[in-house]
């Protein structure tokens, strides 16, 4: 199995084929997905919420982000690796996001980066790209703009969508080889996935686009409490984790556990 690189996500878009993406966030995870040929993987600022239990994805920080990044890395020889920006690491200057950026390509061993923001980062994307780090783009629903856009919230309804196509638009000129689009409504994301040269990755943007993401977590039933609209449950593993602690709990408890078999 050949690696996956940004070259291959533009062969996708014209020959049609819809791909997945899935969040990772550390070695023995990102190699199950390795495996099971998921050829994107994200190291989301979600980390902040799903990794160390923040509200927001706000608070996260280069140095609790990083090394998620290399144990993914290491677990997943195959999958293109996309770190994000985290929050308060970008926005100042194209030289701010550069110097952050270059310590997830080094420090982290990342294929790619992503941050959040449509035209208000064009000078960000731009510098990267000039610089031989791909960027994914992130429009829509901003996680890290949260306190600003009033809560989760749908982007790009009526009169916002022309504000949604030229964030698409200029994050593309600015030179990103993708671009996520976060809980828009599935009519514009299709008009900007046809628009656009470059794939779009929906979460919350209808079946039109190029590809789609989910926080691992929640795809396959490992998250707390309710989850979003657009997420869809593959698995329980929660519940299954859950029962093999209290399994195993049992177990010791009856001395059931270790048996002959486990013991030397
Ligand atoms: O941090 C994240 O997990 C993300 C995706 C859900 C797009 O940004
Ligand atoms: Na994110």
């Amino acid at each position: 199995r050949r690696a996956t690189r940004v070259h291959h996500l533009a062969q996708w878009k014209a020959e049609g084929h819809k791909w997945p993406m899935l969040t990772a966030y550390d070695f023995s995870t990102a190699r199950i997905f390795d495996e099971a040929e998921i050829p994107v993987l994200l190291v989301g600022d979600s980390a902040a919420n799903v990794v160390y239990g923040y509200d927001t994805t706000i608070p996260i920080t280069n140095d609790e982000l990083i090394p998620l990044v290399r144990a993914v890395v290491r677990g997943a020889p195959h999958a293109l690796v996309v770190a994000d920006l985290p929050f308060g690491t970008y926005e100042a200057s194209p030289q701010q996001a550069l110097e952050n950026a270059v310590r997830f390509f080094k420090e982290g061993g990342a294929h790619a980066v992503k941050i959040e923001g449509g035209e208000r980062v064009a000078p960000q994307i731009a510098a990267l790209t000039a610089a031989g780090i791909p960027v994914m783009g992130h429009v829509g629903f901003t996680p890290q703009s949260v306190n600003g856009l009033g809560g989760f919230r749908v982007q790009g309804r009526g009169d916002a969508a022309d504000q949604l196509i030229a964030d698409a638009i200029a994050v593309q000129e600015a030179g990103a080889f993708s671009v996520v689009m976060e809980m828009v409504p599935a009519d514009i994301a299709g008009q900007i996935t046809r628009k656009l040269t470059i794939p779009t990755v929906g979460i919350g943007a209808g079946n039109e686009t190029d590809a789609q993401v989910l926080v691992w977590q929640d795809m396959a039933g490992y998250t707390h409490g309710k989850t979003a609209k657009f997420v869809k449950r593959y698995a329980a593993v929660g519940d299954e984790l859950r029962e093999a602690a209290r399994a195993y709990a049992t177990e010791v408890a009856t001395a059931a556990f270790p048996g002959p078999e486990h013991s030397y």
